[in-house]
């Protein structure tokens, strides 16, 4: 197929703007698609860090300021892989200009930054996706398809995890580089925003919309020191860890966890589903399995499946190696990538975009809220998935 050029502004040059650079350098060479991204510019406001990576991953040019990337008529995309606390101000200035926008999970600090976000995107008539990548792990949109094939039936319960451990030592400072995480006027949340919207995405597309939830967050270590300014301390706002209980609007029950004080769990993203007539077991520490229970199989015959996500029949798979060769963290963002430019010809527009993740921007607000009132809050989710 020959393709259409697609020039990229990337905002970001971090752990995400690696992972989509080599999205965008990648997605033709597995996937047939009508549109080619072009590694037009890369903007940050770091020059000396700019440029090597510029010259390292193959942009054409780089930019110090997000508003003159926006500004330049040879940019048809803006893609904002920066931290949170910036979503709104770009995403909103991108629309106006007319670009195409992709931006990073958590759509936003909050849900009236995201609904302001939706709305720009959505006035302006421009296509837009967030990047929530766990979707396009073939064993998670394999989950989707067993449920959407009505293998489960009835769904009762979902239990999700999201757990790491790298913030227990009291030394670690915030702000900054990958530290903004820790920063709550950066982040706008801790693990709820960061590691939870992962999981209430993954819900609310396998599942339907969340009706209400009631939470509790804890901040473990209440004083970090700033990373740019060791002498300074400051009192951590974020939530070190958040615990919720949900009921979906089609009656099913849900508890979520998170913390990054689970000593020994790096990135543990799990979720168990269990249905009338099956459930299903996912974890990205084993992202190519699924773990498929059958319960309409004869007695003799029940247990619990490992699904091997590797043959051309399952999602995506098609596209990568032979069965039996697994893929990775890097092919999720191509997936979702690969999905997005695809929208462009069919004119169907990709999910998540901006209206799927101010969904999921509400529910987290909820969550946070009710951490705070001690009581059940309403998610003010659509009714069925996103
Ligand atoms: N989809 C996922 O699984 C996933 C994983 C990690 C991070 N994220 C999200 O991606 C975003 C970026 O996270 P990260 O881990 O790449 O962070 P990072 O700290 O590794 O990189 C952030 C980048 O933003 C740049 N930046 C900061 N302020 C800027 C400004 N004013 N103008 C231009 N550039 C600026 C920094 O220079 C840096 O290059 C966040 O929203 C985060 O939540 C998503």
């Amino acid at each position: 197929m020959s393709s259409k050029k697609l020039n990229i502004g990337l905002i970001g040059y971090g752990f995400m703007g690696r992972a989509h650079s080599n999205a965008y350098l990648k997605v033709n060479k597995f996937f047939d698609l009508g549109y080619e991204p072009v590694l037009k510019a890369a903007c940050a406001r770091k020059k000396e860090k700019l440029e090597p990576f510029a010259k390292n991953w193959g942009w054409e040019s780089i930019e110090t300021d997000w508003r003159k990337l926006i500004e330049r008529d040879d940019i048809d995309v803006i893609d904002i892989g920066c931290p949170n606390n910036l979503h709104h101000d770009i995403a909103i200035a991108a629309a106006q200009a007319g670009k195409m926008v992709l931006c990073e999970k958590p759509l936003a600090m909050n849900a009236a930054e995201g609904l302001a976000m939706t709305e720009a995107v959505e006035q302006a008539g421009v296509p837009n996706m967030v990047w929530f990548n766990y979707r396009r792990v073939p064993a998670i949109s394999l989950a989707k398809q067993l449920i959407d094939e009505g293998r489960l039936g009835r769904v009762f319960h979902y239990r999700a995890k999201y757990l790491q451990d790298w913030t227990i030592s009291t030394d670690v400072p915030q702000g900054g580089e990958c530290l903004w995480r820790l920063d709550v006027d950066v982040a706008g949340s801790g693990v709820t925003g960061d590691l939870l919207a992962h999981s209430i995405d993954t819900a609310l597309w396998l599942i339907g919309g969340i009706d209400k939830v009631t939470a509790m967050t804890e901040t473990f270590v209440k004083e970090r020191a700033l990373q740019d300014e060791p002498d300074v301390r400051k009192p951590v706002g974020i939530d070190d860890a958040c615990a919720f209980l949900a009921r979906f609007k089609n009656g099913a029950l849900a508890t979520f966890e998170s913390t990054r004080y689970a000593r020994g769990r790096k990135n543990q993203n799990t979720f168990e589903v269990n249905g009338e007539r099956g459930s299903i077991y996912f974890d990205l520490e084993d992202a190519h399995q699924l773990q498929y229970y059958d319960n309409r199989l004869d007695d003799h015959v029940h247990g619990w499946q490992t699904i091997l996500v590797t043959d051309a029949e399952h999602p995506y798979m098609d596209k990568w190696w032979v069965p039996g060769c697994v893929i990775g963290y890097e092919h999720t963002f191509i997936n979702a990538l690969a999905d997005f430019l695809e929208s462009l010809d069919t004119g169907e527009p990709v999910r998540p975009g901006f209206r799927d993740a101010l969904a999921t921007q509400r529910v987290c607000d909820a969550v946070l809220k009710s951490a705070q009132t001690e009581s059940w809050e309403m998610a003010e989710c659509p009714e069925t998935g996103t």
